[in-house]
């Protein structure tokens, strides 16, 4: 039996593929590539050693889906396809909930039919909104999302749950990251984003590595220490470690569960300026620019449920973090382009 991965060729779906080989889970990548390069699986095939099976698809694409359920003998999918830029789901809400909600629902209805009611959904922390308690814990009411993006998460939420009420034959795992960053400590795969970067940890390896003349920090007038944002950040291959300790959960029959994946601990824009700084010996410039429309003030986990109920803890601090990030950039300026 092997695990679908779809989106498994992006940032954290190739990572959790290394994690989940190195477990000893088969794994069948289907993405259709459109943030992806297939160079991110080779890089998954020398870390780990063993073949990654690829199926370039669309998850709307009903017909290919029904192709490789009926070769592969599927028993669980963890699902990360799905458009992720806040800015263009504002300008392309029609894009987005077609993308990421028709197509959870062409999947899980493929799934039901080939008898594959495992499932371990990529949300976000965003679907608290401007949360109603920090540090967050599960039990946080979903708050009022800022952009469709983010309501396509707090939507399909509500979906996979409802199916899993319905047919309590399905395990639904919705997990909640916070903000991932880092790389394979190996330096060989990493975030690859198309044109000038969204989010903090790109922009700033890109700054250090010539491409971008400064980093803007949108506000420094924020209720927090320095007045600068503060969230949590995550390393990705802690991220990924936790998606196999899910799957774990998801083999004792757990019904719908939810848990953060955060450290519990929140930076502010400056903090990481700094420990990116002291990590890697590079001066990053920065300017203090407005507020960026959407952005709150603060938001980290609390970490203990995924520590109680799945026995994982975040392992890498904020120092690994940052020389991973850059390792990464430095040795592929360009991504996985050539
Ligand atoms: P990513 O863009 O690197 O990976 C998403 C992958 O899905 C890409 O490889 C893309 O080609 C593929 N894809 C998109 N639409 C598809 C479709 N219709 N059919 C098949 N493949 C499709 O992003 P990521 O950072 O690895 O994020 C993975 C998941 O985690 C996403 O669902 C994202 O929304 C969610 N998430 C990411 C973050 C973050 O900050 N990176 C935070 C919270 C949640
Ligand atoms: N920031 C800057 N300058 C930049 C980019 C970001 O100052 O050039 C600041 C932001 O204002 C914020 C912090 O850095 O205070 C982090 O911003 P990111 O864009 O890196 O991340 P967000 O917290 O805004 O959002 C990210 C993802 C969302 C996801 C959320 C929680 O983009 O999709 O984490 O998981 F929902």
């Amino acid at each position: 039996m092997a695990i679908l991965v779809t989106g498994g060729a992006g940032f954290i779906g190739s990572h959790t593929c290394v994690e989940l080989q190195q477990a000893g889970y088969d794994v069948v990548v289907y993405d259709n590539l459109s943030n992806a390069s297939e160079k991110s699986l080779e890089r998954v095939e020398a870390i780990t050693g063993k073949p990654v099976k690829f199926y370039k698809g669309d998850i709307l694409d009903r017909d290919r889906l029904n192709e490789v359920f009926e070769k592969e003998q599927l028993d669980s999918c963890i699902h990360f396809a799905g458009l992720k830029a806040v800015g263009e789901s504002v300008q392309k809400p029609w894009e987005y909930y077609e993308n990421n909600i028709a197509g959870t629902l062409t999947l899980v209805d493929v799934m039901r039919k080939h008898n594959c009611k495992n499932i371990i959904f990529s949300s976000s922390a965003t679907v608290y909104g401007d949360p109603a308690e920090i540090p967050i814990t599960e039990n946080c009411p979903k708050g009022q999302c800022t952009n469709p993006y983010g309501w396509t998460k707090s939507m399909l939420e509500q979906i996979l749950s409802d199916m899993q009420k319905a047919d309590p034959e399905w395990n639904v795992v919705l997990l909640r990251y916070f903000n991932p960053i880092g790389a394979h400590p190996s330096g060989t795969m990493g975030e690859n984003p198309n044109g000038i970067p969204n989010n903090l940890m790109p922009y700033i390896t890109q700054v250090a590595v010539g491409k971008l003349p400064e980093l803007g920090v949108f506000g420094n007038d924020y209720d927090t220490p320095d007045g600068t944002g503060v969230r949590d950040y995550i390393h990705v291959v802690d991220l990924a470690k936790g998606h196999v300790k899910a799957l774990k959960k998801i083999e004792e029959n757990a019904g719908l569960k939810i848990y953060n994946l955060g450290t519990g601990v929140g930076y502010s824009v400056l903090d990481i300026v700094k420990n990116f700084e002291e990590a890697n010996g590079i001066k990053i410039p920065y300017s203090i620019k407005p507020r960026r429309a959407g952005d709150i003030a603060i938001c980290y986990s609390d970490a203990t449920k995924a520590k109680e109920e799945l026995g994982w803890t975040a392992e890498y601090g904020i120092k690994e973090m940052c020389a991973d990030s850059w390792r990464w950039q430095k040795n592929n300026p360009n991504g996985y382009s050539e």
